[in-house]
């Protein structure tokens, strides 16, 4: 697992992005979950978005990394943190408020499974937030389509995902996508319709 051998330089990797750009991003996908609620988080790496959350969540935290697990629990003792992997996601159908990620879809093997697995475990009409690296439109897209034949085996990161796509092919349903970056990272707000 790549993510337990770059855990120890993660944060100072994304500091200068931090700094111009992605905590904003944070902030603004956090914002997007509601208050007072329980709240999961999926592939929660070192605790980047801990400082975003909601007043008075009662949030989970789950990653696959005990590496990078290791690392969030420096950053909080109020929130519970749980070594999962977000295809097979050990809680009960139906018992979070909401759930969120960021940066995460690109590294998952079978995205279909995380996000069958979002759909059992939030309750109906409850929100489910993403912040993803995604296969931007037009043109560039090729781009992607070429870079992910190398990011995937260096890597472990899938370039060319269209994150929105596979959420609404899940049975999401999607409220909006935010372009950030000329569409290379999307902002996805999708809320758990389970009728469909
Ligand atoms: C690019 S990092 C993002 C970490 C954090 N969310 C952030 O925004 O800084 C991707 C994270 O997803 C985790 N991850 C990858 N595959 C996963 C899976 N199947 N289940 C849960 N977490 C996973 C990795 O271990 C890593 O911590």
């Amino acid at each position: 697992m790549i993510y337990d051998r770059i855990a120890k330089g993660y944060d100072k990797a994304l500091a200068p992005f931090e700094k111009r750009f992605l905590s904003r991003w944070r902030r603004e996908t956090l914002s997007f979950l509601p208050e007072n609620a329980r709240i999961l988080e999926i592939g929660a790496g070192t605790g980047a978005n801990f400082k975003f959350y909601p007043k008075q969540t009662r949030a989970v935290a789950s990653e696959i990394s005990i590496k990078m697990l290791r690392l969030a629990r420096n950053k909080t003792n109020q929130i519970q943190l749980v070594q999962a992997n977000a295809e097979t996601l050990p809680f009960a159908a139906n018992s979070f408020d909401a759930a969120f990620a960021t940066l995460v879809f690109c590294s998952i093997p079978n995205p279909s499974n995380a996000f069958a697995e979002l759909r059992r475990i939030v309750k109906p009409n409850g929100k489910i937030v993403l912040l993803e690296h995604v296969r931007p439109k037009g043109l560039s897209g090729y781009v992607f389509d070429f870079l992910n034949i190398f990011t995937v085996p260096l890597m472990e990161d899938h370039f060319n995902r269209q994150t929105a796509k596979l959420a609404e092919n899940s049975g999401l349903k999607i409220l909006e996508v935010k372009q950030k970056a000329f569409g290379i990272v999307n902002l996805i707000i999708c809320e758990n319709d389970k009728k469909s």
